[in-house]
């Protein structure tokens, strides 16, 4: 089996590959990651001397590019996970989503109709479904609920996941598509809201909070995710969506409170600032098709995952430490100033 994972050196996808290369020693896993600001190669230390474990620099929209690529290799399988991920950077600029969601999307595609693949996974999001009321804990995201997007990210997601679905439609091609909710663990980049929270809080510096921070978002530790798709690109059923979520719900404000207190540092830190325009509500999945269908169910409840996940931050201040002083250094003064 030779795999094409893109967007590898991300957050989740590092975590992918290695879930993937160790567990599967007898797979080939190719790492494709074009290396944004959101991509490190120190995500792979671990298993960058692995013999099943490649890694290729390149664009997913870079046609020409992929297609040579899968010349080349002939992959078994493509999971992809590369995208421009971050909502607020879609509101400040939206066309590298367009870019990278959707063309990026359709190139792989393209490739796979043409090459042969035996599956191609669409690693989408929850956002696609837009948001639920807080005023209603009894709705979830099912597989059927209408899609009905906030942002450009989501309408970026929403836009690839249906052509997803119409090239198993039309041309046959087997495809999945998973869409889960929030995660959160090792490697995730500090402009996402735990990362972000941990870093400046460890730091004794103000923490944003959008609006009144009652927004709710749907926890999931970023291992369960990887699971859930290892299970999905080897048992679930082609041209079919599968929602990943377990039910770990919580406010923003919940959140942020619960860090500070592992870390003992004083609530005085938080400071409301202006909205997120858009700023979906309330995300929260139902997970009963791929618990009944593949069996499926998370090992983390959020209370032991964010101690874990605080933890790591602890132990790894060098890994986003690095981030803080590269590339990255202004990105906070320019995307806080208006604001605060
Ligand atoms: P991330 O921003 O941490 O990583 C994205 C990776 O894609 C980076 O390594 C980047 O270099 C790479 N990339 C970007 N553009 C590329 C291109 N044109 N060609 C090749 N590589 C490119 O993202 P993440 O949080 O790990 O999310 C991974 C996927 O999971 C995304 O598709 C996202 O929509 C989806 N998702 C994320 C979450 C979440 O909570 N983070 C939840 C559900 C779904
Ligand atoms: O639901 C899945 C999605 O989760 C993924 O598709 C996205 O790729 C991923 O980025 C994430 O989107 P969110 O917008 O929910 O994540 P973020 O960490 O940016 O924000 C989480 C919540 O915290 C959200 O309600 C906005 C709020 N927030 C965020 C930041 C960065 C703040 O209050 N302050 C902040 O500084």
């Amino acid at each position: 089996m030779k795999m094409i994972i893109t967007g590898g050196a991300g957050f989740i996808g590092s975590n992918f590959v290695q879930h993937m290369v160790n567990k599967y020693p007898d797979y080939q896993v190719i790492n494709l990651d074009l290396l944004t600001y959101a991509g490190n190669l120190e995500n792979l230390k671990p298993v960058e001397e692995k013999p099943n474990y490649k890694f290729i620099k390149g664009d997913i929209a870079d046609r020409g590019f992929i297609f040579n690529l899968f010349e080349k290799e002939k992959p078994d399988m493509v999971v992809n996970f590369a995208a421009e991920s971050h909502v607020d950077r879609s509101i400040a600029d939206p066309e590298c989503f367009v870019r990278t969601n959707v063309m990026g999307t359709t190139t792989l595609l393209d490739a796979c109709r043409s090459y042969g693949i035996k599956r191609y996974h669409q690693v989408s999001t929850d956002e696609v479904y837009g948001d639920l009321p807080l005023d209603r804990p009894d709705l979830f995201f099912t597989e059927e609920t209408p899609l009905h997007t906030s942002s450009p990210y989501s309408s970026s997601k929403a836009s690839a996941d249906l052509f997803v679905l119409a090239y198993h439609r039309t041309y046959g091609l087997p495809v999945t598509v998973s869409r889960c909710s929030n995660n959160y663990g090792p490697y995730h980049f500090p402009e996402k809201l735990i990362p972000l929270i941990i870093s400046r809080a460890l730091a004794d510096e103000e923490l944003p909070v959008y609006g009144k921070g009652e927004n709710v978002r749907d926890w999931l530790h970023v291992a369960d995710h990887c699971q859930a798709i290892d299970l999905i690109i080897h048992n679930g059923r082609e041209g079919e969506v599968y929602n990943i979520g377990g039910h770990n719900e919580r406010t923003n404000l919940e959140v942020v409170k619960t860090i500070l207190k592992a870390l003992d540092k004083p609530e005085s830190l938080i400071r409301f600032v202006t909205d997120r325009p858009g700023h979906d509500m309330r995300y929260a999945i139902d997970p009963t098709k791929i618990e009944t269908e593949l069996g499926w169910k998370p090992r983390y409840h959020f209370d032991t995952g964010i101690a874990q996940t605080i933890q790591w931050y602890l132990d790894h201040q060098d890994w986003w430490k690095n981030i803080l002083s590269g590339e990255y250094s202004n990105y906070f003064d320019k995307m806080y100033a208006s604001r605060l």
